[in-house]
């Protein structure tokens, strides 16, 4: 079975999310790293007598979901934060898809806030989805509960306490996504619309 490796991430100096916030954010990340790679570990000691371990193996499985959702979802959020605020390019296939689906650009990025002003910790997302080939917002609890089958992460934003709490009381989360989409990279974004599209 291949490990999973720990990724590192080039964030620069944010606006409004403080470098220890970062910093600690990122050690949760590498726990489920770690906690992915322990728990696939165990499913394979347990495989040995499946019969004899199914409901350990059971509930190991779910417990996997979460750790490796923990990680991808973190993945995708770090890597938007990399390389400093950068707007759409010219000429943004994504931007024209939004605008192809929304009133306005502005309307859609108003309603991604709102989605992420949910209460409880989980993901505000836009997928891809290559079945009905349009974007979709969507909620996630936790790391991986409300994940839409075949579709493509294209933002993600980290809407758990341990996002923002170093800066913002919880009941200031929303200075929290303003911040986020003040250091966006949107040139990831439209990235991994481009890849989601594949
Ligand atoms: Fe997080």
């Amino acid at each position: 079975m291949n490990k999973y490796e720990e990724q590192k991430f080039a964030i620069p100096a944010l606006k409004g999310i403080s470098e220890k916030t970062i910093t600690e954010h990122l050690k949760l990340y590498a726990g489920y790293v770690k906690n992915a790679n322990l728990i696939l570990e165990k499913i394979g000691e347990y495989m040995a007598d499946s019969e004899k371990n199914a409901y350990v193996l059971g509930e190991l499985q779910r417990r996997f979901s979460f750790e490796f959702d923990g990680m991808r979802n973190h993945e995708y959020y770090f890597h938007s934060l990399e390389g400093g605020a950068k707007g759409l390019p010219a000429g943004s296939k994504l931007k024209a898809q939004i605008e192809k689906q929304a009133p306005s650009f502005e309307m859609w990025l108003q309603g991604f806030k709102s989605i992420a002003l949910t209460r409880g910790i989980g993901w505000a997302m836009m997928l891809w989805d290559p079945n009905s080939k349009q974007l979709t917002h969507a909620w996630m609890d936790e790391q991986h509960l409300g994940q839409l089958t075949d579709t493509r992460p294209v933002l993600m934003l980290d809407m758990w306490e341990h996002s923002y709490l170093f800066d913002y009381i919880p009941s200031e989360k929303k200075k929290y996504i303003e911040a986020f989409f003040e250091n966006l990279n949107w040139e990831v974004i439209e990235k991994n619309f481009t890849l989601a599209n594949q």
